[in-house]
């Protein structure tokens, strides 16, 4: 059996067998991969961060923006408020990607800066009716082949949660402008609250921030009627946090992680190994989730 698992990954799936993935136990992965294509596409679920994973982390050497950075356009912030964000950012997304602090030390860090920013940005009374055209104008980039992606999971019927501690009002907008939001998606995240005339006077509910995930895994997610009876998971994240997101799924039976290893990539690589079933080390792709996809299906 060992060698029909073997041919799996050589013949079925060649993208596994690229240098840039990494895998701590490969016969794991495969009995797992093998496993769900047997349960087929009705058994499973698909759940997803955004910011740097469904999205590019840099293309032509620069950043994309992130649903937040895609909020720092003259439309809607000022100056000030720019240069205010661009600080904390480069405060605290260090922060946010040390291998050498622990997650209990970067939670409360973590809380602060997303508080700060959601601050600053009830000030500037951003306007509802503006964001669009601020996300036609950002750097946003979906990965390489997300449209086979999205596709595929609505075409099969597998539903996707998009579990984000971004922008909701803004996530939304990128993949309806990509014409990707399909019936199949539904989206935790932290939305905007606008007052009755279009201006952002909040931000909704509890504060979703990158490891505080699990507890909207566990609030939100699990009440989600259209991901019940589905006990295969494939997760897909680029940051340490999101390996919570699939703990709001009663009886799980396989779940398969994918972790997108983007940046300080020699400082975490033997971490983000241990953590992540599959790693893809700076693949601004979606080529092995894809190819896992089709697999199964
Ligand atoms: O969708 P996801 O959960 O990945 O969104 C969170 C990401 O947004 C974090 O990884 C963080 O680096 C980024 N972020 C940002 N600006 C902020 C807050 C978070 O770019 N003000
Ligand atoms: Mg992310």
């Amino acid at each position: 059996v060992l060698a029909i698992w073997h041919q799996l990954t050589k013949t079925e799936i060649p993208e596994l067998a690229k240098c840039s993935v990494l895998m701590r136990e490969r016969s794991r992965v495969e009995e797992t991969i093998y496993a769900m294509q047997r349960a087929g596409a009705g058994s499973l679920q698909v759940i997803s961060d955004f910011d740097m994973t469904l999205t590019r982390f840099a293309h032509n050497g620069k950043r994309v923006a992130t649903t937040h950075n895609i909020l720092d356009n003259r439309l809607l912030i000022n100056e000030d408020c720019t240069k205010k964000m661009r600080e904390l950012l480069n405060i605290y997304y260090p922060i946010e990607i040390d291998a050498s602090r622990s997650v209990e030390e970067k939670l409360p860090l973590m809380v602060e800066w997303w508080t700060k920013v959601h601050e600053l940005l009830i000030q500037q009374k951003i306007r509802k009716d503006l964001l669009a055209q601020a996300v036609r104008e950002s750097s946003t980039m979906l990965r390489d082949g997300y449209k086979v992606f999205f596709d595929g999971l609505a075409e099969h019927q597998v539903p996707l949660l998009i579990f984000s501690a971004g922008v909701g009002d803004v996530l939304e907008e990128v993949i309806r402008q990509n014409h990707v939001f399909h019936p199949n998606v539904h989206i935790i995240s932290n939305y905007m609250d606008f007052d009755h005339t279009g201006v952002l006077r909040a931000f909704k509910g509890q504060l979703i921030h990158t490891f505080n995930k699990r507890e909207g895994a566990l609030s939100h997610a699990a009440g989600l009627r259209e991901l019940q009876g589905r006990p295969n998971v494939l997760l897909l994240g680029d940051s340490l946090g999101d390996l919570t997101m699939a703990d709001g799924v009663s009886e799980p039976q396989n779940v398969l992680t994918i972790g997108f290893l983007n940046d300080q990539v020699e400082e975490r690589k033997e971490t983000y190994i241990n953590s992540f079933d599959i790693v893809l080390v700076k693949d601004e792709t979606m080529d092995v989730p894809n190819a896992i996809f089709r697999y199964i299906t």
